[in-house]
């Protein structure tokens, strides 16, 4: 019998009405979202990818596919620009998911983290305007910054106006310059701005997508395997289950997200691309009400979950300690302290509901990486030297 992870990815490949789309652009094809889209894309053969990012380690098993082309190039750099053009002109959509997006980088590569945001995709919004190609782009839930709840004190989080993200009618409140991680969600806000400029000013059809914490498979690189530095939260816990090193939190892990299945967030992106009617002009939530968690609660069940995964309960007692966010981020770091999306209008506008647990999720995570970098280590070597 299928599981109900298995059943959502059997859903999202045979999924019925993309007869509108017969050529599709992906920028960033080749990261973590890019890879299970073109899992779920590439077996309709009736739709040609064109992909492009510079690193492909994610999708190597998907270049043979008879109905993908890749090319490896920055945006930025005038030969991808030129190819970008010829394809988008005879796109059915555009899908931008090109970014540096690791937490870790937002303080302390805050000008490459501006230039990949903004800088880098604005000439691709002018040349789907010029085109009118379907531009659906990836923001982020940072946009929203931190909630109001947070600059009133303790315990305002009774009002739920205080703290819900709303697509529409939420303010965006980032802190002052000098706290540089909101370089991420500055740049992403002005190129949402950009965007949406373009579409009132000049008729660029447009989805905006603000991800909420997706969460599975091949999210992020382990630290000394196959990548260097500090990934997102996921993949820093599970470095420190799998090296015996205590699992960190930040601040003590007050803060608190949503996560959502990439299963989930893969099939609203696919129902984005059925109702174009229903979605261009819109700006889309992406994640899980019921799947809230602290850091500290997502130590825990990963602990947990490992401890079964591994058939180990010592590793239900693994260590987990306390570190500030400046020994762990560097200066300028500072949290949103909650994130809590509005969905309704993903449920109204594409029928769109997240159908998969915290526990379905992080199970299948988890799993995940401890057969790719445990069970078969040699595996994690893969992207090694990217
Ligand atoms: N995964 C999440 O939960 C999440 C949350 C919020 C926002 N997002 C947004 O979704 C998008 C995709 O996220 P992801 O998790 O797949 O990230 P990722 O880092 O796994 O993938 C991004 C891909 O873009 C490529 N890339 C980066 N800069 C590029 C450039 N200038 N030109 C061409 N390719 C470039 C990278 O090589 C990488 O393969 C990003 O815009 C990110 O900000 C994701």
């Amino acid at each position: 019998m299928l599981t109900a992870v298995q059943q959502r990815q059997a859903e999202n490949r045979q999924s019925p009405k993309l007869e509108n789309i017969r050529k599709l652009v992906v920028i960033g094809c080749g990261g973590y979202i890019g890879s299970h889209l073109l899992e779920a894309v590439l077996p309709r053969t009736q739709i040609e990818v064109f992909g492009a990012d510079p690193i492909t380690s994610k999708i190597e098993d998907l270049l043979a596919a008879p109905n993908l082309r890749v090319h490896r190039g920055y945006l930025r750099q005038h030969e991808t620009l030129d190819t970008l053009e010829e394809e988008i002109s005879s796109a059915d959509a555009v899908i931008n998911l090109a970014a540096i997006c690791n937490p870790a980088e937002y303080n302390t590569r805050p000008l490459d983290v501006i230039y990949s945001n903004f800088l880098d995709s604005y000439p691709l919004v002018e040349m789907c305007s010029k085109h009118k190609a379907w531009l659906i782009h990836f923001s982020t839930s940072e946009v929203y910054g931190r909630t109001i709840a947070s600059y009133l004190g303790e315990n305002r989080y009774d009002d739920p106006a205080l703290y819900e993200l709303d697509e529409s009618t939420t303010p965006l409140i980032m802190g002052p310059i000098q706290n540089q991680r909101w370089s991420y969600a500055c740049a992403k806000q002005l190129l949402e701005r950009f965007i949406y400029a373009h579409y009132a000013d000049h008729g660029l059809p447009f989805t905006i997508v603000r991800p909420l914490n997706f969460f599975g498979p091949r999210m992020d690189y382990i630290p000394g395997r196959d990548g260097e530095g500090t990934p997102r939260v996921l993949a820093c816990f599970m470095a420190a289950l799998m090296d015996g090193q205590p699992m960190q939190l930040v601040d003590g892990g007050h803060a608190r997200r949503t996560i959502v299945s990439i299963h989930d967030a893969i099939n609203a992106t696919l129902r984005i691309l059925e109702n174009a009617d229903r979605a261009q002009g819109v700006i889309f939530n992406v994640g899980n009400r019921n799947n809230e968690v602290t850091m500290a609660e997502l130590a825990e069940h990963m602990r947990r979950i490992y401890a079964e995964v591994a058939g180990d309960d010592a590793y239900r007692n693994h260590p987990i300690e306390v570190v500030s966010a400046d020994d762990f981020y560097g200066e300028g770091y500072e949290d949103c302290d909650r994130r809590m999306p509005h969905l309704e209008r993903a449920e109204t506008l594409l029928g769109w509901k997240p159908v998969l647990t915290l526990e379905e999720t992080l199970r299948e995570t988890v799993d995940y990486y401890y057969d790719h970098y445990v069970k078969n280590p040699a595996a994690g070597q893969i992207a090694a030297g990217e």
